[in-house]
């Protein structure tokens, strides 16, 4: 049976943690959900297998290519798009504009979209009321690097209140779950204790309702990878030694045998 937004919700009333990764394309989609991961994000962080040094340049035609082969390696999962920067902050129109080629052509069950600041309030809020369910994220927004950086947010008691006020405002405007990026495992706590929806950290420490990690980090894939990333299996070396077994076999004339 599908992942549903409501049931997601249900498993924070449980107190049952919910595992959230990223994927890209149909082959890590499919191996994820056979292996049972709760909820897939489309991420914007893609940007890094398309060779962009930010998600900045990533286009909503890159996500929704992207997006299309995900879909169809996911049968179980909750399927999360990322909006693109710069595809839903110019008007509520636009946001709406997006989020609807996620859902009806990429088949995406939920979009997630960076900021809780006012105006993004309210642009989830109309979407919410269009039917579109939306993820939100606060605390480091990578879509926000050249104004914050990639550092940890939360570090002083304005910027705590700042956050946690974006949470529960956004619980307000309909979201069904927050990510939690990069912000102290206190304050992640304190969020996760105030909202009835669940809290989905990156960095964000061990009291969240969930945790979502990039999944190149977690294969050990990536060229490099944030602090609070764990690599579960060093993909970089087994692809490299594989390769030069392979050269090394049709250079010596081993392979292919007679
Ligand atoms: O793009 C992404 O992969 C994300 C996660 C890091 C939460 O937004």
């Amino acid at each position: 049976m599908a992942i549903t937004t409501r049931q997601l919700i249900q498993y924070k009333q449980q107190g049952r943690p919910i595992v959230a990764l990223t994927a890209w394309d149909y082959t890590i989609a499919q191996l994820l959900d056979v292996a049972g991961v709760d909820l897939i994000l489309v991420g914007d962080s893609m940007s890094v297998i398309l060779g962009y040094n930010t998600t900045l340049p990533l286009t909503l035609e890159e996500t929704l290519h992207h997006a299309k082969a995900v879909r169809r390696g996911v049968r179980h999962a909750l399927m999360v798009v990322d909006l693109p920067f710069l595809t839903y902050q110019e008007s509520i129109q636009q946001a709406m504009h997006s989020a609807g080629l996620v859902l009806k052509e990429a088949g995406g069950q939920a979009v997630k979209l960076e900021g809780g600041y006012a105006a993004m309030v309210e642009t989830i809020a109309r979407l919410v009321q269009a039917g579109i369910p939306v993820m939100g994220h606060v605390g480091l927004t990578p879509q926000s690097v050249h104004q914050i950086g990639l550092r940890q947010q939360g570090k002083t008691e304005t910027d705590r209140q700042r956050i946690l006020q974006e949470a529960i405002a956004l619980e307000q405007a309909g979201v069904f779950s927050i990510v939690l990026e990069h912000i102290p495992s206190d304050l992640a706590l304190e969020i996760t204790d105030k909202l009835s929806i669940p809290t989905i950290g990156i960095g964000a420490g061990p009291h969240c309702d969930g945790q979502v990690l990039v999944t190149s980090d977690v294969l050990g894939l990536s060229e490099k990878q944030p602090p609070f990333a764990k690599a579960y299996a060093n993909l970089r070396e087994t692809i490299t030694k594989a390769v030069q077994d392979y050269s090394f076999e049709v250079r010596q004339q081993k392979f292919p045998q007679k």
